[in-house]
């Protein structure tokens, strides 16, 4: 509830200058409150004698207020649980609480309608597969074993025993071998590559970024001051001739070879030869974005960029967003034996780490081996949900779509013949009968020409959901506007 989170008087700011009295001031700026949003309907708020003594004014003060909004309808008192905003007001419409992180910046009332995540909602894992009984039952037994040294700041470069299984993990399944004190645990991917530019970059160093790419990563690096060079990225992967071109001395690249966001190419070897050797004649640094390089369909995933790594360039960024679920808030990254201190100190200095608990159960779920089972279960299902999608579009569609299967990823990209419209408004129309796909072009500069809509397939449920999601797609684009 708002008002136990929130200080009542961060909402309530009195004014003693003016000459509006003060049971007025505090009667109006609930009421604003509630009109807007912020106080939803069943929100308890705070006793009148706490707030009194909150905003230092007397407590018959606030009580003045409270009954007034009461007698108009906006409180309602609950006896002994004390007084709440009135359950039965409407709340209004454009305030509901919306999904998170849903990929549309925009504020689209269909989707905020869905409960989340929204229909074809690009990168989210299946939540419906989540084993959320073993979860909870590991997450029981951390929380009742908290001793008080577990209540301290934690290691703000990660939880020690989590270090260790995410080294274990990596040499294991991704062929990456590091020390668990080269691995820095961090609230997620842009939490990790903050973190980087923060240690090894200076303002106005050239960092190269796929075209087109994922859009965090400019955001990122624009904030902590850096400029971005865009280069083109061809079925082979990130086009490095055209990076050395662009940018010889460019101090990073960061880059997605297992799986390129969004194209979902994967980085061929001679591509991944030429990056490391520009990287280690530049002297300059790799981020290699491993965001979903687990889920490969079409035989092994391959190994990481970072396993040819015989330079100390690449630093490998992973996240827990999708091999368990983006709620966690959970990445890290490897970085190479000699920043090891360097990181150490910048993680000091950003950061007062993440929650232990969490780490804690993380850990106990990778190294009891449900981590590797999980994994595997994952790509099998994707891998039929992939395909149900795929079938469900080229049948509603026929021969107006066409669908390139990559080898993996979490996402398909369908490309649409015989329209007069460009991708952004094809989303959009999708988007509004609540369907989130994304516009591939606006992932590239204006040089990207490419056009199709991307479409996460993890979350479609069954042959039936993905048959009724392709034919209210088909409604939906069918018809010119
Ligand atoms: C290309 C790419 N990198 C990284 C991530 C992971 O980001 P985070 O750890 O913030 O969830 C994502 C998630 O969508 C992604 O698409």
């Amino acid at each position: 509830m708002i008002q136990e989170k929130k200080s009542p008087a961060a909402l309530l700011k009195i004014d003693r200058a003016t000459s509006t009295p003060l049971h007025r001031q505090i009667y109006e700026r609930f009421r604003t409150a509630i009109e807007q949003g912020l106080l939803h309907p069943g929100d308890r708020v705070a006793s009148a004698r706490s707030l009194a003594s909150e905003l230092g004014v007397a407590r018959g003060t606030v009580e003045t207020a409270y009954n007034q909004l009461a007698g108009e309808g906006y409180f309602s008192p609950q006896g002994q649980a004390g007084t709440a905003v009135s359950p039965s007001l409407p709340s209004p419409r454009s305030t509901r609480r919306t999904p998170q992180r849903t990929e549309t910046r925009a504020f689209d009332p269909a989707l905020a309608e869905a409960a989340p995540p929204p229909p074809l909602q690009l990168g989210i894992p299946a939540l419906d597969a989540f084993p959320r009984k073993l979860w909870a039952r590991l997450a029981a037994r951390r929380a009742r074993a908290t001793t008080a040294a577990d209540m301290f700041y934690g290691d703000p470069s990660g939880h020690p025993p989590l270090r260790t299984a995410i080294a274990t993990y990596l040499r294991v399944s991704r062929g990456v071998s590091c020390h668990p004190s080269q691995v820095f645990v961090t609230g997620g991917y842009r939490a990790s590559l903050a973190l980087i530019s923060h240690t090894l970059l200076e303002r106005d160093d050239r960092v190269w970024v796929e075209d087109p790419g994922y859009p965090p990563t400019q955001e990122v690096l624009r904030s902590t001051g850096q400029r971005t060079v865009p280069v083109p990225v061809d079925e082979e992967g990130l086009v490095v001739a055209r990076g050395v071109r662009k940018a010889a001395k460019a101090r990073m690249a960061v880059v997605t070879p297992s799986h390129q966001a969004p194209l979902g190419v994967s980085m061929s070897l001679a591509r991944r030869l030429q990056l490391l050797d520009w990287a280690s004649q530049a002297k300059a640094w790799i981020v290699e974005d491993d965001y979903d390089g687990e889920y490969r369909y079409a035989g092994p995933p391959l190994p990481a960029l970072k396993s040819l790594d015989r330079h100390d360039r690449v630093l490998y960024a992973g996240s827990f967003s999708k091999v368990l679920y983006p709620g966690l808030a959970l990445g890290y990254v490897v970085v190479p034996e000699s920043l090891r201190d360097a990181f150490g100190e910048a993680a000091r200095t950003w950061s007062n780490g993440c929650p232990q608990i969490t780490q804690a159960v993380v850990a106990d779920f990778i190294r009891e081996g449900h981590f590797s089972r999980h994994l595997k279960k994952m790509r099998l299902l994707y891998a039929r949900r992939r395909h149900m999608l795929a079938a469900a579009l080229l049948k509603a569609f026929g021969e107006d779509v066409r669908i390139d299967l990559q080898a993996g990823g979490m996402h398909l990209i369908a490309r649409f013949g015989r329209r007069r419209e460009g991708d952004k408004a094809l989303a959009r129309r999708a988007q509004l009968a609540g369907l989130n796909c994304q516009p591939l072009s606006v992932r590239g500069t204006a040089r990207f020409r490419d056009e199709g809509l991307l479409m996460g397939f993890t979350n479609v449920g069954s042959a039936l959901h993905a048959q009724q999601l392709a034919a209210k797609l088909h409604k939906v684009l069918g018809r010119e506007p």
